[in-house]
């Protein structure tokens, strides 16, 4: 295993499916009132220049029932904030912490902390990735279906930081992804590479689209994220109009399959991305996904942590 999850393809098949069986492990352990202080006296630290709600708690409390120490930095307060340099920041915290968790924008600023750090760096959200939701959404999934082995899943809506950790990691376990964006709003191109590259190799499809109607055909699951991200703010109104008829709706998963799961990350736009009739109709699912960031979190941080 890498040292560090800074993006989805850091992880192998047999290490996300580990993770995944580890995950439902403690989920099970939790529900039965039974400890796991794997991460006795490790230390956290978790730096946020992005707000949350579903990624701080769920890393903090995972901390605190690990049986470790979850350290919250906000970086206005850290000296990063009046220009500190990142290496100089990862040389410290190295020296005081077990491992350092961050939401950032730049994919780049963290692959230089991670290099500059010897403890593990996990990614809880950039501008090209969040693989911490994509490993709970994973989860989830094998959760209701049983299995994810040769699954249809199909995304809707912007080529962001959900739809590029998606793509890699449906394609590395041996499910279908189709995705549906609008013109301009494709993922980058690593990521239809990389997604081309896997999809040849594990001998399942990888399909892109401008066409939702298309994508959700036969889906076991349909996945979609805001229109605009975390600072994207100031693109809201042209994005409502580039993304119009992406919307996840009635008429729209009428071409799924009867039984497909929906998948939000939330938080969620309703009659934006997906109706409130749709978000109402999968919220046990996606309230299910939202919990299972604390399983799967935990997961990763016993993986990471206590080699
Ligand atoms: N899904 C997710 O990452 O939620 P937060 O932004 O609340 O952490
Ligand atoms: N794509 C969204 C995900 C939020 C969890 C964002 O980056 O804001």
């Amino acid at each position: 295993m890498n040292k560090d999850l800074l993006r989805m393809d850091n992880l192998s098949k047999d290490e996300i499916l580990d993770i995944l069986n580890l995950a439902d492990q403690l989920k099970y352990e939790k529900k039965h009132g039974i400890e796991h202080p794997l991460l006795k006296g490790k230390s956290l630290g978790m730096i946020f220049e992005k707000s949350s709600t579903r990624t701080r708690v769920s890393f903090e409390v995972g901390m605190y029932e690990l049986g470790g120490n979850p350290l919250f930095l906000s970086s206005k307060d850290l000296q990063i904030g009046r220009g500190e340099p990142i290496q100089d920041t990862a040389r410290v915290l190295s020296r005081y912490l077990d491992g350092i968790m961050i939401r950032t924008f730049s994919q780049k600023g963290i692959e230089i902390l991670a290099e500059a750090s010897s403890i593990p760096i996990i990614n809880g959200l950039t501008d090209d990735e969040h693989p911490c939701q994509i490993l709970a959404d994973l989860m989830t999934i094998r959760e209701k279906k049983l299995i994810l082995d040769g699954l249809k899943v199909a995304y809707i809506g912007d080529g962001n930081n959900m739809c590029n950790s998606l793509i890699v990691g449906c394609l590395t376990l041996g499910m279908h992804i189709s995705i549906a964006n609008p013109q301009g709003y494709k993922p980058p191109k690593y990521y239809i590479d990389k997604g081309n590259e896997l999809a040849l190799k594990n001998n399942v499809s990888f399909t892109m689209t401008n066409l939702p109607k298309d994508a959700v055909k036969d889906a076991d699951v349909v996945i979609t994220d805001v229109w605009a991200s975390m600072g994207q703010e100031s693109e809201a109104q042209k994005r409502m109009i580039a993304f119009k008829g992406y919307q996840v709706n009635k008429e729209l998963m009428s071409l799924a399959k009867d039984d497909a799961l929906v998948l939000h990350c939330l938080p969620a736009h309703r009659e934006e991305e997906i109706t409130e009739e749709i978000l109402e109709a999968h919220a046990d699912e996606i309230f299910e996904e939202a919990e299972n960031r604390l399983h799967a979190q935990k997961a990763i941080l016993v993986k990471l942590l206590s080699k």
